[in-house]
C-alpha cells in the first residue's frame, strides 16, 4: 500500500479501483484502470514524449515498429474532428479529455507480405505507454468505439495504415459529478475479472476447466 501512496502523492487516483489481484503484482499495474474522467491538468509536451519513447522501446515483431498515433489537445480543431470520429457514447465523455489518440499500424512489410502480427505489436506498444503513463499519473482509456473509415478519410491516412483505436488520455483526477449518473455508475462499479484457470491452460487447451 506504501508505493501506491507515494505514486499518489500529487494525483487521485482511486484507491477504490486498485485491483483486487490474487496474487502479488507490480503496483503500478495493480493502480491501472480506465477512467471516464480527468484532471484538468495540462499533459505537456515533455510528458506525451515520454509516452511516445516508452513505445519507442517496445518489442517488435523484426523490430518493424509497425505502431503509429495522431493525437491533439482539447481546444483544437484536430481534436473537435477527433471527436467527430467516436462512438455518441465515447463522444459523451472522452470529449473532456485532455488528449485524444488515433493508433494505427502499417499493415505490411518492406517485401509487401503482410504483417501478420502488426496489430499484437501495436498492442504491446501501448502496454508499454501504460505502464509509464501509470509512472506519471496519466490515465489511458482505450476505446473501440472509432469509426475508423471516417477518421482514415478525415486524416488522409495514407494506404497501407490502419486505425485500430482511439484513447482518451489525462491525468487521472477530475470530478464525478461532471458525468451523467449512469457514468457515475459504471465509474464506481466493482471491477470484474475471470480467474486464471480460464486463460491459462498448463500443458494444453484440453485441460482447460471452461465455464459451463
Ligand atoms: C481495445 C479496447 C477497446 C475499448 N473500447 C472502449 C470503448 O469504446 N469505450 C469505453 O468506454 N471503453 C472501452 N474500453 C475500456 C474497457 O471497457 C476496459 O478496459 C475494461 O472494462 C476493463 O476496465 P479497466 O481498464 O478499468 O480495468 C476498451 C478497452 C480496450 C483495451
Amino acid at each position: 500500500m506504501k508505493d501506491i501512496e507515494h505514486m499518489n502523492e500529487k494525483r487521485q487516483l482511486a484507491l477504490d479501483k486498485i485491483a483486487d489481484a490474487d496474487y502479488e503484482i507490480y503496483a503500478l499495474l495493480k493502480q491501472r484502470y480506465s477512467p471516464r474522467v480527468f484532471d484538468d491538468t495540462e499533459v505537456s509536451d515533455s510528458d506525451l514524449n515520454r509516452l511516445f519513447e516508452a513505445v519507442r522501446w517496445s518489442a517488435s515483431s523484426s523490430n518493424l515498429q509497425p505502431w503509429r498515433f495522431i493525437y491533439a489537445r482539447k481546444g483544437t480543431d484536430s481534436f473537435d474532428r477527433m471527436v467527430g470520429c467516436l462512438s455518441d457514447f465515447n463522444t459523451s465523455w472522452a470529449s473532456e479529455a485532455p488528449v485524444l489518440l488515433f493508433t494505427a499500424y502499417k499493415e505490411k512489410m518492406d517485401n509487401g507480405k503482410e504483417n501478420f502480427h502488426a496489430l499484437h505489436d501495436l498492442g504491446l506498444s501501448l502496454g508499454s505507454m501504460t505502464v509509464q503513463a501509470q509512472y506519471m499519473s496519466i490515465a489511458l482509456h482505450h476505446m473501440a468505439g472509432v469509426d475508423w473509415k471516417k477518421a482514415q478519410e478525415e486524416f488522409d491516412i495514407p494506404e497501407g495504415y490502419h486505425i485500430s483505436t482511439a484513447i482518451a488520455l489525462g491525468y487521472y483526477g477530475g470530478v464525478l459529478d461532471d458525468l451523467s449518473e449512469k457514468l457515475q455508475k459504471q465509474e464506481t462499479a466493482k471491477r470484474e475479472r475471470i480467474p486464471q484457470s480460464e486463460f491459462a491452460f498448463k500443458d494444453g487447451w484440453k485441460n482447460a476447466k471452461e465455464k459451463s
